[in-house]
C-alpha cells in the first residue's frame, strides 16, 4: 500500500534551518530527531541488534510475557492502533497477533519519518482479515494529525521503545498534553520507559565497543553532507556518550579532533570548530515509576498499569485518557 506523506517539503527546510542555528549556538546542537533519515533509520535498527542495547530486548520481553494482560484492557472490539515512530515494527507485530487471537479488529497506522522503516515495517507486518495497515510518513504530531482525520474508533496509541526519553522535561510535557487533545476519553496510549539504572550498564548500551552507536551519530554529519552540500569529515570527529545523574539522562555529542572550519555549500558560509569543541546531540532520559506517574497526571492522563518484564529495568506503561480535563494551562 502506498502510504500517506506529511509535508516533506516542510520538513527538509525545518532541517535545513534548525542545522544553521544548531550550528551557530554556544555549544553548538542540533536534535536527535534528524538522526531519523533513511540511512540512520536502518543503523537505528543495527543497534536495536547489539547485545549491549538492552532497551529493545527488555521491550520485548515485556510484550512476550504481557501481552495477554496488555491487550486484554482493550476495551473494543475494533480499535485505530496508532504507532508514533514505529521503526520496523517487529515488536508490534508480537501485540498485533495478539490483538488478532482476542479476536479485536484493527486499523493499524504505523507513523514514522522514514520512509524506508515502514518499508521494513510492512515485510514483518501486513494486512489481513482482522487486521488493515496503513503506513502515514511524517512526524509524530502532524502524522497523528492525519490519521485523526482517517480514524473512527477507539484509539490506542503506542509510543515505545523510549522514544519518549528524547523530549525534555517540558518537551515531554507539552508533547503529551497535545497528544491528549488529539484523544478522546478512554482512548489509550502504551508507553516504554527506560528505567534508571546502573550507570555502567547505561553507558555499554550508548558506547558500545564495535562502534555502531559512534556511526549512527556520525551518520547526522554525512546527512548534512548529503542534503546541505556539507564538507563535513566524519573521521575529525568522534562520539562521546555520558550519564548525566543531575538530569538522569545519557547524553552525546561529537568532538571535533582538531581545530577546523567546515563549509556547508547550502549557506554560503563556513562553521568554526576549536579542538574539542563538542555539538550536542542527544538526551536519552531514563525514568523512575514516580516520574512516570506525575508525568500522566500533569497531562491529563490516568495511570492504567505499568507492565513489566521479569527482568525489570523497563517499564511499558498504560494510560488512559481522563475525563474533563482541559490541561494545565
Ligand atoms: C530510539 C530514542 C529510544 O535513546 O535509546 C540508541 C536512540 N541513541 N542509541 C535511545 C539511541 C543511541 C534511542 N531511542
Amino acid at each position: 500500500m502506498e502510504p500517506t506523506l506529511v509535508e516533506k517539503k516542510d520538513q527538509d527546510l525545518a532541517f535545513k534551518v534548525d542545522v544553521f542555528k544548531g550550528l551557530r549556538s554556544i555549544p553548538k546542537s542540533i536534535s536527535s530527531k534528524y538522526f531519523y533519515d533513511d540511512e540512520g533509520s536502518l543503523i537505528f535498527q543495527e543497534i536495536t541488534q547489539m547485545k549491549e542495547y538492552y532497551p529493545t530486548r527488555l521491550e520485548m520481553e515485556v510484550f512476550e510475557q504481557r501481552k495477554y494482560d496488555i491487550v486484554r484492557c482493550m476495551a473494543s472490539s475494533e480499535v485505530d492502533v496508532v504507532e508514533l515512530g514505529a521503526g520496523d515494527g517487529h515488536k508490534t507485530k508480537v501485540l498485533l497477533e495478539q490483538m488478532n487471537e482476542q479476536d479485536i479488529k484493527v486499523n493499524f497506522y504505523p507513523i514514522d519519518i522514514s520512509e524506508k522503516a515502514l518499508d521494513e515495517l510492512l515485510k514483518n507486518v501486513s494486512s489481513g482479515e482482522k487486521l488493515k495497515v496503513h503506513p502515514v510518513v511524517g512526524e509524530y504530531m502532524s502524522g497523528l494529525a492525519k490519521v485523526c482525520e482517517m480514524s473512527k474508533k477507539p484509539k490506542f496509541v503506542l509510543f515505545l521503545g523510549s522514544n519518549i526519553g528524547n523530549f525534555g522535561p517540558g518537551e515531554r510535557v507539552s508533547f503529551l498534553n497535545s497528544l491528549q487533545k488529539n484523544l478522546n476519553v478512554g482512548d489509550m496510549i502504551l508507553i516504554g520507559f527506560d528505567l534508571k539504572k546502573d550507570v555502567r550498564k547505561l553507558v555499554q548500551a550508548y558506547d558500545d565497543p564495535s562502534g555502531v552507536t559512534a556511526k549512527f551519530n556520525l551518520n547526522l554529519l554525512k546527512r548534512i553532507n548529503r542534503e546541505l552540500g556539507g564538507h563535513f569529515d566524519p573521521d575529525s570527529f568522534y562520539h562521546h556518550a555520558f550519564y548525566n545523574p543531575l538530569k538522569g539522562a545519557m547524553e552525546s555529542c561529537l568532538l571535533s579532533s582538531k581545530e577546523q572550519d567546515v563549509v556547508v555549500d547550502e549557506f554560503g558560509t563556513s562553521f568554526h570548530f576549536e579542538p574539542y569543541e563538542a555539538i550536542h546531540l542527544e538526551h536519552s532520559y531514563k525514568f523512575t515509576l514516580n516520574e512516570i506517574e506525575d508525568m500522566a497526571q500533569k497531562c491529563g492522563f490516568r495511570v492504567n498499569q505499568h507492565f513489566q518484564g521479569t527482568s525489570g529495568g523497563y517499564v511499558n506503561s498504560l494510560w488512559e485518557v481522563r475525563k474533563g480535563v482541559t490541561s494545565l494551562h
